[in-house]
């Protein structure tokens, strides 16, 4: 982990330069936050899970034709990506009224939505992330009008996809979180994914018993949080370790 420039460093992932212009190591870190830093800890290989699972999302979201940083899975805890600049915005889609969402409305948590709800956050620590509408976005220029429409149009086929995905594994996508980067080829900008996808970005329930299998473990102190991240990364196929050399085997169908 020494002896590579460190770009930056978050509250999961350190940012490494890349072995070629253009490139960067991202590295999950075992340590986990909750509520803008007031509540941290460490969830014991939670870095190499979401690392697993993270590559296994979106290989697959490229697969179908999703742009993402993504490049390849390099080590237990490593994958090269393509270096983007980050759009300062959290865009949280819902299928379930869950966390804060139910604060805000008044709702119970597990009430299912009329339809998927994109949301956005303004990525901005010292303000705790505030929820900003496009009129913000644009008045501030954080994203131009057209970046937004590409957000919204990838960030709705990432929910459809991800749900069904999930839901063969007897999963229910409840909420998530993306990031989106510019990157630059030539003299063409496009948006791509950024960051991860993972358990400590989504919300996801066993379909059958609603049972949490996601960082509201740690958030609410409920016990068995490596667990979980296991469980999600089992039935994906991806736990490290299962098969012949490591191999990913690809998720087990829960009919
Ligand atoms: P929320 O209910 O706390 O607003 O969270 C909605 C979803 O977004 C949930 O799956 C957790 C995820 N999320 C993050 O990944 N990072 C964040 O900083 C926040 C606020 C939410």
């Amino acid at each position: 982990m020494s002896r590579r420039r460190r770009v930056y460093e978050g509250k999961a992932k350190v940012l490494f330069e890349g072995p070629e212009p253009g490139t960067l190591v991202q590295y999950f870190k075992d340590d986990a936050s909750a509520f803008n830093n007031q509540k941290t800890g460490i969830i014991t290989g939670k870095g190499v899970l979401n690392n697993r699972i993270s590559e296994y999302l979106m290989t697959r979201l490229n697969d179908i034709g999703v742009p993402t940083h993504f490049v390849r899975r390099l080590n237990m805890r490593e994958q090269l990506i393509r270096e983007v600049e980050i759009v300062q915005l959290e865009v949280i889609v819902r299928n379930v009224a869950a966390g804060s969402f139910c604060k805000r409305f008044g709702l119970t948590e597990g009430a299912p939505l009329p339809r998927s709800i994109v949301e956005f956050c303004y990525k901005n620590d010292e303000l705790g992330d505030p929820f900003v509408s496009e009129e913000h976005i644009t008045a501030f220029g954080w994203a131009a009008p057209q970046e937004i429409d590409d957000i919204l149009s990838i960030s709705l086929r990432v929910n459809d996809f991800l749900t069904g995905l999930f839901l063969g594994i007897g999963i229910r996508l409840v909420d998530f979180k993306l990031e989106y980067g510019r990157l630059w080829e030539n003299d063409q900008m496009r948006i791509v994914l950024a960051d991860e996808i993972s358990p400590d970005s989504c919300r996801l329930w066993d379909a059958s018993t609603n049972e949490k299998m996601d960082k509201d473990r740690f958030r609410r102190d409920m016990g068995n949080v490596e667990e979980a991240y296991q469980e999600v990364a089992r039935r994906l196929g991806v736990l490290p370790g299962e098969g012949p050399r490591d191999e990913v085997k690809g998720p087990t169908l829960v009919h």
